[in-house]
């Protein structure tokens, strides 16, 4: 298998297990790309990546603006706040737009679950989800499974912790089912009015008590309180939180020597997690956003159907 069965990247539902590998494979070979003093490759020269952000974002839009970049594609920011979406434009009536300019790439994220999905309906173009609402964050998932698969080769058996706001979490749903696919045992865990008992569907089991856990795990994945997300107080205070949830000094005292500890930003310290933490040898928070690079390289490669990495020339 060298390419992905879809023209468009929407979750990991969509993904079989040999996608998922085919992807972390190739991301492997496309770090080592970019560690060379020539970073870019010319695998996509001549295609177009249009960037559509219609919700902020730091590391997802770097990250695949870099990876467009150093496949050699021309790249397209679409600013909404600079674009006829202020005077009322439709997405249906931007994407024809895009369309029309022949962009071979459109990388969405959305407040609306499943907007790309419908835009992936109505496209020729590769349609790639940068995060749509709660639904999926897919892109985020494939560089947690691939930064997990660099430390330990493989997920199967190992018993991974997602702690904090899972009922707001985009991550968590596509965290949650790509960790599963791989073998992996998933824990979801934080107060009860932000870890739902309908997770359960995925496959998960459900804790509400982060110190009995901990000596147990190979990974714990700390997810961001999303404040903006939230309506009404779902917790006492953001000083409970700290004191139940956050993975502090202490805590990480009570773990196995090597969890891996990570985080997909931007970080709240001192909230879900302490900063000394977040700096720790077993942290691997900056080599996540390394590795989502050499992820999103690889998903724009696999979706024009390439040929194996190995036979990319520099
Ligand atoms: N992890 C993540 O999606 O970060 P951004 O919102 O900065 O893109």
């Amino acid at each position: 298998m060298h390419s992905l069965k879809s023209k468009d990247l929407l979750d990991i539902q969509s993904l079989s297990v040999d996608e998922i590998r085919l992807i972390c494979n190739t991301a492997k070979y496309f770090k080592d790309v970019f560690t060379r003093s020539v970073k870019s490759v010319p695998v996509l020269r001549g295609k177009s990546v249009c960037t559509l952000f219609y919700e902020p974002s730091t590391r997802t839009k770097i990250s695949f603006d870099l990876a467009a970049k150093r496949l050699s594609a021309d790249l397209i920011n679409f600013s909404v706040s600079t674009s006829s979406v202020v005077k009322g434009e439709s997405l249906i009536d931007t994407v024809h737009t895009l369309e029309a300019m022949r962009v071979d790439y459109i990388v969405m994220r959305h407040a609306a679950s499943l907007a790309p999905h419908f835009l992936s309906k109505n496209i020729d173009a590769s349609v790639i989800n940068a995060g749509d609402g709660f639904h999926a964050h897919p892109t985020q998932a494939l560089l947690d499974t691939y930064s997990i698969f660099e430390k330990r080769q493989n997920l199967e058996g190992l018993k991974i912790a997602i702690v904090g706001d899972i009922k707001h979490s985009r991550v968590a749903r596509s965290d949650i089912e790509a960790f599963k696919k791989m073998g992996a045992q998933v824990i979801i865990c934080g107060p009860p009015t932000l870890v739902p008992d309908d997770f359960k569907v995925y496959g998960v089991d459900i804790s509400y008590n982060l110190d009995e856990l901990l000596p147990e795990l190979d990974v714990i994945n700390l997810l961001r309180i999303q404040k903006e997300r939230q309506h009404g107080s779902l917790f006492p205070s953001l000083r409970e939180y700290h004191k139940n949830f956050a993975l502090t000094t202490e805590r990480l005292e009570k773990c196995k020597s090597d969890i891996i500890v990570m985080h997909p930003g931007p970080i709240n310290r001192g909230i879900e997690i302490d900063s000394a933490v977040a700096s720790c040898k077993n942290a691997i928070i900056n080599e996540q956003v390394t590795n989502g690079v050499a992820v999103r390289m690889s998903i724009f490669y696999l979706l024009a159907g390439g040929a194996p990495p190995e036979g990319i020339s520099e």
